[in-house]
């Protein structure tokens, strides 16, 4: 099978939160997504945008973020573009909710939600041209997401990764939401070897691993997570 490439790609960084944005097209001219923009980095895409003659049509989150404010509402209101997420998202903002499985071909990039709960209980990956997973943060490199808060649950975290997006083919490149060592991408099969947190037996022992992690709150979480059910417009 060959693989469909994503003739324009660009992967953004957000230094303050270490988040990775990335706007798709499949080519200039076309339609164009922006996956987990933030807000104060929305001049940056725009100029892209325009840099490349593409329309933004849609822009996605993967889960309702805790650590930075998202730009999906101020995309919306200038771009005049769609805001998608998954159905189980609690924001009102939210143009289209989607369910898991659901499939969506924006002007030839193709794009597949896969409910992926864990992290949060709104969390989703993205597969698109059936080669590049958008993992959010249920999928880090090295690592995956913490699980408690935000009704963050280890067991369903297991099952999402080892029953979902662990079984894709070991070639899928990985895109996640943050990296905070500077790495841009993975695959599957780098991640299934190397990351600590999947070198687990059993569902029990990656819950207990998780349970114990004892990280602090992200510092922007009480400011953050009220913004982002506002879609980022809060002002
Ligand atoms: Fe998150």
């Amino acid at each position: 099978m060959t693989i469909k490439t994503i003739p324009i790609f660009h992967q953004f960084f957000e230094p303050i939160s270490s988040t990775y944005t990335y706007c798709l097209a499949s080519g200039e001219g076309r339609e164009a997504i922006i996956i987990d923009p933030v807000k104060e980095q929305v001049d940056e895409y725009i100029q892209f945008l325009n840099q490349h003659h593409i329309k933004l049509v849609a822009a996605i989150d993967t889960h309702l973020h805790a650590d930075h404010i998202t730009g999906t509402g101020l995309l919306s209101k200038s771009q005049q573009c769609s805001i998608m997420m998954g159905k189980e998202t609690a924001a009102e903002c939210i143009d289209v909710g989607f369910s898991d499985g659901d499939c969506y071909d924006f002007d030839g990039i193709q794009f597949k939600a896969i409910y992926t709960p864990g992290h949060t209980d709104d969390s989703y990956c993205y597969y698109i041209n059936g080669h590049y997973l958008f993992t959010g943060d249920t999928l880090l490199i090295n690592a995956t997401g913490r699980t408690d808060f935000q009704h963050g649950n280890a067991h369903h975290h297991y099952q999402s990764l080892f029953e979902k997006v662990l079984t894709l083919p070991e070639d899928t490149v990985v895109y996640p939401a943050h990296d905070y060592n500077g790495k841009t991408s993975s695959t599957i099969g780098q991640e299934k070897k190397h990351n600590p947190r999947l070198q687990v037996s059993n569902e029990s022992e990656y819950v207990s691993m998780m349970n114990n992690l004892n990280l602090p709150k992200p510092k922007q979480m009480d400011i953050a997570v009220p913004a982002n059910r506002l879609c980022g417009l809060t002002s």
